[in-house]
């Protein structure tokens, strides 16, 4: 039989661990898979509302694409671009994807033309321009 305090002491070890995974920072092997998908309407849509929506709203501005959290998947998404020969994005191939060319700077050298996105302001954090090249390259679900 354990005595009280031996128990007590084994829950005290079981709880840091246990701790540790419960804000996500230190999370084990077995989540990456989950973890790593990244979500259009959790992780995109918000970058897109704050950035990109004040500009793009109907569709009937310069660019003609709504980026608003209802309008932007139809605008995006195997859609013709105006300015270049390529699909704004094309599911499994960011780097075929104007929306990335027009993030980087690169549309000149992809054959579109105009001034990098966002227009007149700061570039997107790399970690933002990461999650929407990494949410093409996934195929571009409308998760
Ligand atoms: C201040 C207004 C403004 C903001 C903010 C803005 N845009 Fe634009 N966008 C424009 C204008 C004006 C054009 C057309 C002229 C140009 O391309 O330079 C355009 C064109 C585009 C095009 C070309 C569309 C096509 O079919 O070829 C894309 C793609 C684009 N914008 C994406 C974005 C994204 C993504 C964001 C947010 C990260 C964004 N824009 C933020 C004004 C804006």
């Amino acid at each position: 039989m354990m005595r009280p305090q031996l128990l007590g002491l084994l829950g005290i070890a079981l709880a840091i661990p246990l701790a540790q995974f419960a804000d996500g920072s230190e999370t084990p092997v077995a989540t990456t898979a989950a973890a790593d998908e990244v979500s259009f309407k959790k992780k995109v849509v918000p970058i897109l509302k704050r950035r990109c929506a004040v500009c793009h709203i109907t569709g009937n501005e310069p660019g003609n694409m709504a980026l608003t959290p209802n309008g932007a998947y139809d605008s995006l998404v195997n859609q013709d671009s105006v300015q270049s020969d390529l699909l704004r994005v094309k599911p499994g191939a960011a780097n075929e994807s104007y929306i990335v060319h027009k993030l980087k700077g690169s549309q000149a050298q992809a054959g579109g033309l105009g001034d990098r996105m966002p227009y007149m302001a700061p570039p997107l954090s790399s970690t933002q321009l990461q999650l929407i090249t990494t949410w093409i390259n996934q195929g571009a679900q409308n998760n």
